[in-house]
């Protein structure tokens, strides 16, 4: 079972009245030669009503004006703490951003993205406008003695850094986690391993409860010798993967980049086959049970 629909708290804050935080706290997350720029940032929000669950977004509306002069349209970001927040006192929020940056098609200039860029430079003490919550579709199962198997690629990790924290970090007095969580994520090198020396302390702590596997694409190769993605990752497990499927505690979750969808079928749909298993009827009685969970973007 899913969380009772009556406690998901959807939209408090609408575009046209955002709740305005605080940022409290902005740090990098991609060490030394590792591609890009991602920060971990958490908000003040003690002052509302802002509240979540894991699994769940919110929007972020930046700053100034379009190329229309209209303002700024907000931007969707998975929560990255557990409901009690990052200060475990249920007064702040936490998001994982990667800022966008692209070439150009026509000048080969390089582009950065308006809101990303907004939150990446965040100062510690800035006002940050805020809606939401936002999403169903990702929120963790009640049942403390779930199998919930997590798909990332990069700030993909965000909902499972909740996840995780909530199950094994944070040790609540509500929630008190059994079952087995299992992280496969990918990222481009090892220095872009997002919370990295949390999760495998983690793994260190609970090596009964919490797995992880890493797809590191530009530092290790697939069995054909091309990049290393979690596909190939699902594919050598994918008798594993399969067997745990089959049981109705068992939830899939992914999240990341729009690829990685096709990607999992590639690792696992030869499988079922095998079993003699329609790939698309496979996912569609998951979905029917909620035990399929995907946001990519
Ligand atoms: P914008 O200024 O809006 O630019 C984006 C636009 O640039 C695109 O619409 C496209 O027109 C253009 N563009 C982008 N790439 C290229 C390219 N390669 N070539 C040409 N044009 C291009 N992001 C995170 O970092 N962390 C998260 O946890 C996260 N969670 C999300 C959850 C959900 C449910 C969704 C829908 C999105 C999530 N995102 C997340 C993405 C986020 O919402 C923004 O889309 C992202 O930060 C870019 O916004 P921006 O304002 O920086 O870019
Ligand atoms: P690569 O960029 O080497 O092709 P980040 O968001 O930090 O860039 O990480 C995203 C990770 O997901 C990278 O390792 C990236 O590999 C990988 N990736 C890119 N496309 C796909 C895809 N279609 N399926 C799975 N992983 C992908």
């Amino acid at each position: 079972m899913t969380q009772a629909k009556a406690k998901i708290p959807v939209n408090i804050y609408k575009p046209k009245d955002p709740y305005i935080g605080k940022c409290i706290e902005n740090y990098p997350l991609v060490a030394e030669g590792g591609s890009g720029i991602v920060q971990h940032l958490t908000f003040d929000i003690s002052g509302g009503d802002l509240h979540y669950l894991e699994g769940q977004s919110i929007g972020i509306i930046p700053p100034g004006t379009d190329e229309n002069g209209k303002p700024h349209k907000l931007r969707l970001y998975s929560i990255a703490s557990t409901r009690h927040g990052d200060k475990l006192d249920d007064g702040t929020v936490s998001l994982c951003v990667r800022q966008l940056e692209y070439k150009h098609p026509e000048t080969g200039e390089p582009v950065y993205g308006v809101c990303s860029t907004h939150l990446c430079y965040l100062e510690v003490g800035a006002d940050v406008a805020i809606t939401g919550p936002v999403g169903k579709e990702m929120l963790l199962p009640e049942d403390e003695d779930a199998t919930v198997i997590m798909l990332a690629t990069g700030t993909g990790i965000a909902p499972f850094r909740s996840f995780l924290w909530r199950m094994f970090k944070e040790q609540h007095e509500d929630y008190k986690f059994k079952g087995l969580a299992w992280l496969i994520f990918g990222v481009p090198y090892s220095a872009n391993f997002l919370y990295k020396d949390d999760l495998e302390k983690m793994q260190a702590d609970y090596p009964e409860n919490f797995r992880l596997t890493s797809a590191i694409s530009r530092e290790q190769q697939n069995k054909d010798g091309g990049k290393m993605y979690i596909q190939h990752r699902v594919a050598e497990h994918a008798k594993e993967l399969w067997n745990m499927l089959q049981q109705p505690k068992t939830h899939l979750y992914m999240c990341g980049l729009k690829g990685m969808e096709s990607g999992i079928e590639e690792g696992l749909a030869p499988f079922a086959k095998k079993q003699g298993v329609e790939w698309s009827d496979f996912v569609k009685s998951m979905k029917k049970d909620h035990r399929w969970h995907v946001e990519v973007y």
